[in-house]
């Protein structure tokens, strides 16, 4: 059996340099106790490999409140500002691990919106980095998810400026089409495409290998919604697609008539699962 395992899978540059973070935190600098503000990312294994280490997850800004020693960890997605002026009132040791593209993005929606630009973020109101960058905007914010949300946006003052920005992992052909939605109403946009390539460049390598093979193997926890997303367009590619949390998910029979396997991993994968379901298969072929 041949076995072809996607050059993308796994974390992308951003969540691996928060995730080596954490881990640096826990096995010597950082002052104990070690908290991440939110889990690091999206995988069970990984953040109960951390608890073991002794490093707590803060879920809300109320728990976060309540620390008064020791040191936060701020993970990939970023966190509003407000968060980060807590921490230096109450005097905590914070270590950001904020990814750089996305502090490109808080940059951008502080000076813009400094200059008096009212801001549009193309992405998910839910989403923690949506969330994060909303929250370094120094006027108003509007986020656009929808083509209906598009259209109904009124630009509030005529005379005003507008910057778009999008969340990172925002698909493109979509974004583009909300812009010109928005544009109609204006032609003095100043519009910032801040997606991110990792996601794209996740996808389309998968696609290109279920394309090619007889089965395809999607590693990432089911909670992760990029992972779901790689899923469904490897499945579109490939019928024999499979959906597997560890390789414990793995039903090795599925795969015994299949000459050739693909196998790539969501963004919050770490490469330890990836290897050991690349071995395994490998192994009972
Ligand atoms: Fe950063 Fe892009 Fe990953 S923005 S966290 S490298 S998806």
């Amino acid at each position: 059996m041949k076995i072809e395992l996607a050059k993308t899978a796994g974390f992308c540059f951003g969540v691996r340099r928060a995730v080596d973070t954490v881990y640096q935190q826990a096995e010597g600098e950082g002052e104990k106790p070690i908290y991440t503000y939110g889990p690091i990312i999206h995988n069970a294994e990984v953040v109960k490999d951390l608890e073991q280490k002794g490093v707590r997850v803060l879920e809300t800004e109320e728990e976060l409140a309540a620390v008064t020693e020791g040191t936060v960890i701020i993970r990939s997605h970023g966190v509003p500002k407000k968060i980060c002026d807590l921490m230096e009132e109450k005097g905590i040791r914070c270590v950001d691990a904020t990814c750089p593209f996305v502090k490109k993005i808080h940059r951008i929606v502080a000076e813009e919106s400094e200059k008096g630009a009212h801001i549009i973020i193309i992405g998910n109101p839910e989403h923690p980095e949506v969330v994060g960058i909303s929250g370094w905007a120094k006027g108003e914010v509007t986020i656009i998810q929808t083509k209906e949300e598009a259209a109904a946006f009124q630009i509030p003052d005529p005379g005003q400026k507008v910057c778009v920005v999008s969340q990172t992992t925002f698909n493109y052909n979509k974004f583009k089409e909300l812009v010109e939605i928005i544009e109609e109403k204006r032609y003095d946009i100043n519009v910032l495409n801040t997606i991110c390539s990792a996601t794209k460049e996740r996808q389309e390598e998968a696609y290109d290998i279920a394309k090619r093979v007889d089965a395809m193997i999607v590693i990432g926890d089911m909670r992760s919604s990029n992972t779901r997303k790689l899923f469904e367009i490897c499945r579109n590619a490939c019928a024999d697609t499979y959906y597997i949390q560890t390789l414990d998910d793995l039903d090795m029979n599925q795969l015994r008539s299949v000459e050739t396997v693909g196998i790539t991993a969501g963004a919050s994968t770490p490469n330890k699962i990836i290897e050991e379901v690349q071995n395994n298969v490998r192994k009972n072929f």
